[in-house]
């Protein structure tokens, strides 16, 4: 199995703040993996730290094999790993489909292109032309996806994409990301929401407190495991 994303005990920091404290993960080619954790545990600092946005301080981060010694921002994508950020980031000023063609800058080849984003997502394509910031927030977190699959990633990071969203949307982007990974890529999903969890991710990792405290596979029997990790 190919090793799509790996961080070995990485330790992480915002200024004098230390968030990450020896935090190991790995996904391979073609899995879907839940990343799991009560708030501020450090699940968005893990994707600020492979994007350079946290500062790594210890530890390896490796994108496709590749030791990645000092993050930058568009080296993830750039090889492969691509992110819906939590709060889905929809650029102001830019419409729908801009949004879209922004996704692609990396110039990756590959499946995905405006009109595969539009099969996948009508309602994209009949707000073509409408302001990426002007969609519901269910929509945008369409977009956001869609974004993220222009780059035609072999892994997407997605960070609470279901956050805030009506049920009926969560089903949605549930069958959609179960879709994208069908199709082959492979998913890092960071979710508070564990019944989505069940539903599409086949093994999960939890974390505490800047680190991985527990992880196994996801299947019909884990609920109650899995709500052991988030509750309050
Ligand atoms: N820019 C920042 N500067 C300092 N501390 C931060 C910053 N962003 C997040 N934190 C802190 O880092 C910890 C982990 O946050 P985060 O990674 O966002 O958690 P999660 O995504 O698991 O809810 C929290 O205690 C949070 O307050
Ligand atoms: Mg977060």
């Amino acid at each position: 199995m190919k090793s799509l994303l790996s961080l070995e005990n990485v330790d992480a920091f915002y200024g004098a703040a230390h968030i990450l404290h020896g935090m190991t993960l790995h996904v391979n080619e073609g899995e879907s993996v839940a990343l799991i954790g009560r708030n501020g545990v450090g699940k968005t600092t893990v994707v600020n730290t492979i994007l350079g946005l946290a500062a790594m301080r210890a530890g390896t981060i490796r994108i496709g094999g590749e030791v990645i010694a000092k993050p930058r921002t568009y080296m993830a994508a750039q090889r492969g790993v691509a992110v819906v950020p939590q709060g889905r980031c929809i650029i102001e000023n830019l419409t729908v489909e801009e949004n879209l063609i922004l996704g692609a800058a990396v110039g990756r080849k590959g499946p995905w292109n405006v009109p595969e984003i539009y099969k996948l997502f009508p309602i994209l394509q009949e707000r073509a032309h409408t302001p990426g910031t002007a969609l519901s927030g269910g929509q945008q977190q369409m977009l956001a996806v869609g974004r993220a699959l222009m780059a035609n990633p072999s892994l997407i990071l997605l960070d609470e994409p279901t956050e805030g969203l009506a049920p009926v949307i969560v089903d949605q982007l549930g069958v959609i990301f179960n879709k994208v990974a069908a199709q082959g890529t492979a998913l890092l999903l960071i979710e508070q929401n564990m019944t989505l969890v069940t539903r599409v991710a086949k093994r999960y990792i939890a974390m505490a407190k800047g680190a991985a405290v527990a992880e196994g596979i996801v299947d019909d029997e884990s609920l109650e495991e899995l709500h052991k990790h988030v509750m309050v």
